[in-house]
């Protein structure tokens, strides 16, 4: 094998993808998918590669550092793209613990079973790091009617694409987090970059917006709002509906994960997002619109079920994120504009209500037990 990188947290939503993305582009590469497989971790969502010779899944915690590293050693790792993490935020506004343990704690086990693995030679090695922008705080809405973006991308030039305010969240803005979630998450990535300057490992953090599509865990607005329209339950909309996210679909945000894993550089941060920014309000009634129409109802006919309800505390208003130097220096754009990602979005979730009955039910965590069985 060319390579032989570990993937963490690939049974997760956005991990998933990239598992999936790697094991068909690269046979060449032995694709080791780690994840502890907690409540958000489903083996169904790579069925489809699960038995390509250049795929391995281990069930593991990233917190297990000698475990981590006997893999790492066993396997000759040259690679982590590291994305295990605790991700929802209304689940570290509970829990705050488990958030500080996966995500920090975490992490660093991580990064010390890289040094102890490559320590000497860092030659060709890389540890990837996978953050989210909320680390950057919020943004003031200073045009809550919208503006005239000053950049467009090719999936960001469609009629909807506002900006609600003249700033955006850029690779040099100084860390202001929230919510217990984007303070684990600062915290992560503050210890790799410490790796970095300390001992020279070779890392680089990417900060993402709000990834959407297909095997998206239905605590998350777009497939929790999709699959209560279906069945027609209320549709819980934080606060007044106002506040904006930046919204860009899993697979360019895995195209951009392989762009930067083969082609960036050592110690670099790249912001990744679709300059495709949407009030929650305004993004639930495409949802409302796109499911009737697909379900063969009258469009628009579930209005009726969007709900008002306490906002999220700590919620930040505004997220939009400058992707310009990803696009300047390593040539990555988002492909998809939104409406046809939402429209594959919706219909995925539609097609597939097999994967959220088991999902919704807990069925899916007996997947792993079953396909274990008898090897
Ligand atoms: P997810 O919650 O869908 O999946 C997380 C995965 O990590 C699951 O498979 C879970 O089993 C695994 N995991 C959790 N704790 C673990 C542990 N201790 N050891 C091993 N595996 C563990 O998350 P996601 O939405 O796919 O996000 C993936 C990464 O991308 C996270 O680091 C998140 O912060 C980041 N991110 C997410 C978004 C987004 O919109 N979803 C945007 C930007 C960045
Ligand atoms: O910005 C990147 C982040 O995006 C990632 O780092 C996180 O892992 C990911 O979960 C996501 O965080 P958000 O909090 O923005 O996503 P969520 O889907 O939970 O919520 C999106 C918006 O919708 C947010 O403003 C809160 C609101 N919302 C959410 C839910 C679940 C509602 O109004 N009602 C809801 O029921």
């Amino acid at each position: 094998m060319k390579r032989s990188i570990i993937i963490t947290g690939g049974a997760g939503f956005i991990g998933s993808h990239v598992v999936r993305l790697f094991v068909n582009k690269y046979p060449e590469y032995k694709i080791i998918n780690l994840d502890k497989l907690t409540y958000a971790g489903n083996l169904a969502n790579l069925k489809d590669i699960e038995d390509k010779p250049n795929y391995k899944f281990v069930k593991m915690d990233i917190c297990d550092f000698e475990g981590v590293l006997k893999l790492m050693q066993e396997e000759h790792v040259d690679g982590i793209i590291h994305l295990a993490a605790e991700s929802h935020v209304d689940r570290s506004i509970k829990d705050p613990f488990t958030f500080a343990q996966t995500n920090v704690m975490g992490t660093l086990s991580l990064l010390q079973a890289a040094k102890a693995c490559w320590e000497g030679n860092y030659e060709g090695k890389r540890f990837y790091h996978i953050s989210t922008d909320e680390v950057y705080g919020a943004l003031e809405m200073t045009h809550p009617e919208g503006i005239e973006p000053p950049f467009t991308t090719k999936a960001s030039s469609g009629e909807h694409h506002l900006a609600y305010g003249e700033k955006f969240f850029t690779e040099d803005l100084k860390y202001q987090p929230h919510s217990p979630y984007s303070a684990a998450k600062a915290s992560s990535d503050h210890f790799v970059r410490a790796f970095h300057d300390t001992f020279g490992l070779p890392t680089i953090v990417t900060n993402c917006s709000n990834n959407y599509g297909p095997y998206q865990f239905p605590e998350k607005l777009i497939p929790l709002f999709i699959n209560n329209i279906r069945h027609r339950k209320p549709l819980p909309v934080y606060g007044k509906g106002e506040n904006v996210r930046d919204w860009l679909y899993v697979e360019d945000h895995a195209r951009a994960i392989d762009t930067i894993f083969h082609n960036g550089k050592i110690a670099e941060t790249y912001n990744i997002g679709g300059f495709n920014e949407w009030k929650n309000i305004d993004i639930i009634k495409v949802l409302i619109h796109t499911t009737d129409r697909l379900l063969g109802r009258k469009e628009g006919e579930d209005m009726d079920l969007i709900t008002y309800v306490t906002d999220r505390a700590g919620h930040d208003l505004r997220y939009a994120i400058d992707s310009s130097k990803l696009k300047r220096e390593l040539g990555w754009e988002p492909s998809l504009q939104f409406e046809e990602g939402i429209e594959k979005t919706v219909r995925w979730y539609l097609d597939n209500q097999d994967w959220l009955d088991n999902v919704t039910s807990g069925d899916y965590q007996k997947y792993y037990e079953n396909m274990y069985k008898g090897r």
